[in-house]
């Protein structure tokens, strides 16, 4: 039995986050997706919120689940047996940023991390992208499913109403 697991902040989940779940459940014979709920930056989406849409959309995928993690995630791994972390490169710049932590990760535990290249057509999405062009009223119903945009434009909208701070 293979088992990978698929991290991120997923705040919100892309197309291009899917993309790569539904090519590593390909790849494993189970994946789990791992919903951070301990990094430090700022979120728009709660746990509970990101994990529920990452649910919507991996539904349909049997040997998929999805479960919140905190601390390490070596830790995290070895928790529920995967021997590897499946990420997505868009760009050399992912990889500057991801191989450091793969071998972090492979030299705490030897856990492998297995880079997948990104859809070129999903190259350029990002949750953060996404979020600032949402904010100044961009159309991104292209790059995230239909049950993130409802919410996303929302909380942007109250957001806003909120004011700064
Ligand atoms: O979607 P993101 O923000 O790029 O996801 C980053 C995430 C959550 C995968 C990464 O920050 C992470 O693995 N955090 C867990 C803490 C940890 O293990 N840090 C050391 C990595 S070498």
């Amino acid at each position: 039995m293979r088992r990978a697991v698929c991290p991120g902040s997923f705040d919100p989940v892309t197309h291009g986050h899917l993309d790569i779940v539904r090519r590593a459940a390909g790849l494993f014979d189970e994946v789990v997706v791992a919903v951070g709920v301990n990094v430090s930056k700022s979120r728009l989406f709660t746990p509970e919120e990101r994990l529920a849409m990452l649910e919507q959309g991996v539904a349909g995928l049997d040997n998929v689940r999805v479960e919140g993690f905190a601390g390490l995630i070596t830790a995290y791994c070895q928790e529920v047996g995967a021997t590897a972390i499946v990420k997505g490169l868009r760009s050399g710049r992912d990889f500057d940023y991801e191989l450091p932590m793969a071998q972090m990760n492979a030299h705490l535990t030897g856990v492998e991390t297995v880079f997948v290249a990104t859809d070129s057509s999903l190259a350029f999405v990002s949750s953060s992208l996404v979020k600032e062009v949402a904010s100044y009223g961009g159309d991104v119903s292209a790059l995230v499913p239909d049950f993130v945009l409802g919410p996303l434009t929302e909380r942007l909208a109250a957001r806003q109403a909120a004011g700064p701070g």
